[in-house]
């Protein structure tokens, strides 16, 4: 796989996915289908989108080979160690995999110790090959890496322009973990996509405000998701190998960050 960041464990996950958050499981086929053929090859799901089923079936029938394709799934209302167990056999079964690249536990609630303890066993009898965490801020990740054997390959948080996440991100380079931006591109909220900082910057390259604001967030090793209905918005949110933000740049959109999130969850 190229353009990929290798993980804690050394599996390598691509630097840019495309995620299925709030795609209905009857368009999910379709889209997945058009995000492998324009050369998406990281598909983000969860047990919660209601759409894992739609996510194998594409893959399955792409014709690209297993590890071709690095699939992400989440695990949803978990209470302890054998439910978790369960949980994880049912979104094997439903995705149609032998193996689930990334599990993460979608949310820091429930018994998380135990049920990060169940992950492990399931990544130690080969049924996962990574395993991580999603919106676990600086004090939920500190319990678990306090008291876990296996650091989290992943925490996978509200990241963009508007929310950089600069002291979380200290704290994950320390431990080892990738950093994952969900709603890279802020879902459009707070003016994303008319953004005069955005749009000055992609006119000096001749790209658009959601190109620039993902550069951004890859330019710092950031593993992005972004997601979309339409081919040709998967494409432009692919198309941004060819030009490079100069530090002064950089430093200009550093400077939109609010520290805070504009979705209200973690
Ligand atoms: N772990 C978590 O708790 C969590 C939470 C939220 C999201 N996620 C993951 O992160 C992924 C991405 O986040 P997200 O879906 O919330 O938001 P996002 O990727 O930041 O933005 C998606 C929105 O932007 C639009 N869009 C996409 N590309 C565009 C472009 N080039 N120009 C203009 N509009 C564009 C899409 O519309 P169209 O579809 O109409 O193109 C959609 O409304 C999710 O799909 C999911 O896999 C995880």
């Amino acid at each position: 796989m190229e353009n990929t960041v290798i993980l804690n464990n050394g599996v390598q996950i691509p630097k840019i996915g495309y995620g299925v958050y709030q795609i209905p499981s009857s368009e999910t086929e379709r889209c997945v289908t058009e995000a492998l053929n324009v050369g998406y090859r990281l598909i983000d799901t969860a047990q919660c989108y209601g759409n894992e089923r739609q996510v194998g079936k594409a893959f399955k029938k792409s014709g690209l080979a297993r590890d071709e394709v690095f699939i992400t799934t989440k695990l949803w209302g978990g209470r302890g160690y054998a439910d978790t167990v369960r949980s994880i056999d049912s979104s094997l079964k439903v995705l149609d995999l032998d193996c689930i690249d990334l599990l993460l536990i979608h949310e820091p609630t429930g018994d998380y110790l135990e049920i990060y303890r169940a992950m492990e066993d399931a990544y130690k009898a080969g049924k996962l090959r990574s395993i991580g965490v999603a919106n676990f801020l600086e004090d939920n990740f500190k319990r678990l890496t306090a008291n876990c054997t296996i650091i989290p390959a992943v925490d996978q948080v509200e990241t963009h322009i508007f929310r950089q996440q600069k002291n979380l991100r200290k704290l994950l380079r320390e431990k080892g973990t990738v950093h994952q931006s969900w709603s890279p591109l802020a879902c459009g909220r707070n003016g994303f996509f008319r953004n005069p900082i955005l749009t000055k910057i992609g006119a000096k390259y001749g790209k658009t405000t959601a190109q620039v604001g993902l550069r951004f967030l890859y330019q710092q090793d950031i593993v992005i998701i972004p997601k979309s209905t339409h081919i040709e918005r998967m494409r432009e949110n692919l198309d941004i190998l060819g030009f490079e933000l100069t530090p002064d740049e950089m430093t200009e959109l550093q400077a939109l960050d609010m520290n805070r999130s504009l979705f209200g969850w973690w």
